[in-house]
């Protein structure tokens, strides 16, 4: 296991702890997420952990249903107790990018419906600044058009070679170090046919930083 895999798995591990029972629990996607997937499977058998989980992407639906996580259509449910999943950026105010693996716009709902939100992190996603490509999720009809209304915001999209899990394209936005997320996040949102972003400003409650030695947690005290 690479240093980064064994910082992440310290991440989830901790994270789980949060986990009880009778919890109903969102599960994020990638491969943060996936440790703590495996993590809860593993606690389900050898602790008889009682949850019921619904996920963010088929992948984790896939890796869930595999260890054992009893599990529930998203589309049934107006909220979770708890959300746990990764970031690929995340900042001192516990604005984050996500969307790596694509997810973003499922992970967004789930989140948002979580009483609480767990960001499980290894050491090299916080950042000052958030900066890398900014995924956004586009309905394909509206391809050229949210292409040109990216471009007038300053970012420079690049379409993803496939689809998302719901079948609309994928793109990689690249605004450079985004000095105000929020105002970012209002632009976007009012562009018809880009269905979602990567920009996640208020749904994080606490943060959970793994490395090689061990995990700093962080808990966000005001919501913005
Ligand atoms: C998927 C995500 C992931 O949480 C993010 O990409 C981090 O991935 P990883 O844990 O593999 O580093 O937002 O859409």
């Amino acid at each position: 296991m690479t240093t980064g895999d064994i910082s992440k798995r310290k991440a989830a591990e901790a994270a789980i702890a949060e986990v009880t029972n009778g919890m109903l629990v969102g599960l994020g996607t990638g491969s943060t997420a996936a440790f703590a997937i495996s993590g809860l499977g593993r606690r389900i058998a050898e602790e008889g952990l009682r949850i019921k989980a619904a996920g963010t992407s088929l992948a984790t639906e896939t890796a869930a249903r595999a260890v054992g996580i009893p599990f529930l259509a998203f589309d049934d449910l107006a909220s979770v107790d708890l959300c746990i999943d990764g970031a690929d950026e995340i900042d001192p105010l516990f604005r984050a990018i996500k969307g790596g693996g694509g997810a973003m716009l499922r992970e967004k709902v789930v989140a948002s419906a979580a009483t609480r939100m767990i960001c499980i992190v290894d050491a090299s996603k916080p950042v000052e600044t958030l900066a890398r490509p900014l995924p956004i999720e586009v309905l394909p009809f509206a391809r050229s058009y949210v292409a040109g209304a990216v471009r007038s915001l300053g970012g420079e999209p690049i379409v993803r070679p496939g689809p998302s899990d719901q079948d609309n394209l994928l793109m990689d936005c690249d605004f450079g170090p985004i000095a105000d997320p929020a105002c970012l996040a209002r632009a976007l949102d009012a562009v018809p046919g880009l269905l979602g972003h990567g920009l996640f400003l208020s749904e994080i409650d606490a943060l959970y930083i793994g490395d090689r030695s061990g995990v700093e947690r962080r808990e966000r005290h005001q919501k913005p």
